[in-house]
């Protein structure tokens, strides 16, 4: 059964890669837009774009908060450039927006979609948002497919992965809102890369759409500090293919106060590591909120988004 999805983005070049596979391989009933890699204004435009280069412009498109919850926005041009989209030549975007706020769209959607999934795959500031608005709206949500956090360690900070750090508060509401939760985090994204060699193989395949994506991937894949990684498709991923990512079942807080740890997601997996026997009368773990991603098959995931990509026109 193909699942029911919206994918809630800040293009953001590995956001263009999760719409792609997402529009693919599931039912993508909307994409919805936060800030985050950079403005909502930014990130809302890049977003048309790619629906406009990839032939998508059936999906609507609704703008949601242009700041977190609390803290002011900060944005990753080290990462994806000015724009968010840094590398190719685009379009000027003319789709137009759903006239709804994202927050009062998903609100909506989720009331008429008996089976919604959300793919969360920048901040978290608009399903916080929905959640504070209507609390229901976690009746209403079959699962979620995070891309954010992580097992190990961080890339906005040395503990806090970029879409937690950048709404922290709004990390916090998500995971203390009884939605089920797929959690795939750095340690097993940084793992899928893309490779010059796979960048090659997109750069040979015979459709514009590929040669968006080659030349997103280029900048992405090459400006300074950057890995390639493709962190959001592996979020769509987690839903459509059970081989690609491996899940464990783990109690997950965020650090929405801590000086330098502000942003971090504290997983508690100690139930399952080898000591947890001499530990298990001191230990009082909270009830799991999450699967967490503990490991990837990275050759599995690229033949897959290939096999996907050669599909687009
Ligand atoms: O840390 C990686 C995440 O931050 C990805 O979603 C990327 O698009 C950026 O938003
Ligand atoms: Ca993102």
């Amino acid at each position: 059964m193909t699942l029911a999805t919206i994918i809630d983005c800040d293009p953001g070049h590995d956001d263009v890669m999760a719409i792609l596979l997402g529009a693919r391989t599931t039912d993508l009933r909307a994409i919805t837009t936060v800030h985050g890699n950079a403005s909502l204004e930014q990130t809302t435009r890049n977003a048309r774009q790619t629906v406009e280069f990839a032939g998508l412009t059936h999906i609507p498109i609704a703008a949601g908060m242009a700041a977190p919850l609390v803290q002011a926005p900060s944005y990753a041009p080290e990462a994806h450039g000015v724009t968010g989209l840094d590398g190719p030549t685009l379009a000027p975007p003319t789709v137009p927006l759903v006239p709804q706020h994202a927050v009062d769209y998903l609100l909506a959607q989720s009331r008429q979609i008996a089976d919604l999934t959300l793919v969360p795959v920048g901040p978290l500031t608009n399903i916080a948002a929905a959640l504070k608005q209507d609390p229901g709206f976690a009746g209403r949500v079959k699962q979620m497919s995070i891309m954010g956090g992580s097992l190990t360690f961080g890339n906005r900070t040395p503990a806090a992965e970029f879409n937690i750090w950048a709404d922290p508060d709004a990390a916090q509401v998500v995971f203390r809102s009884g939605i089920p939760i797929k959690l795939v985090g750095l340690n097993v994204t940084l793992q899928v890369v893309a490779s010059p060699t796979i960048r090659a193989h997109i750069r040979s395949l015979p459709s514009t759409t590929a040669r968006h994506v080659a030349d997103i991937l280029e900048f992405y894949s090459t400006q300074p500090g950057n890995s390639g990684a493709m962190h959001d498709p592996l979020a769509v991923a987690a839903l459509i293919d059970p081989s690609i990512l491996t899940f464990e079942p783990m109690y997950v807080t965020v650090e929405t106060h801590g000086s330098i740890t502000r942003g971090m997601t504290l997983c508690d997996g100690r139930h399952l590591g080898p000591d947890f026997r001499a530990l298990r009368h001191r230990v009082r773990g909270e009830t799991p909120n999450a699967e967490v991603a503990v490991a990837v098959d990275a050759a599995r995931f690229w033949e897959l988004f290939l096999d996907v990509l050669a599909t687009y026109p």
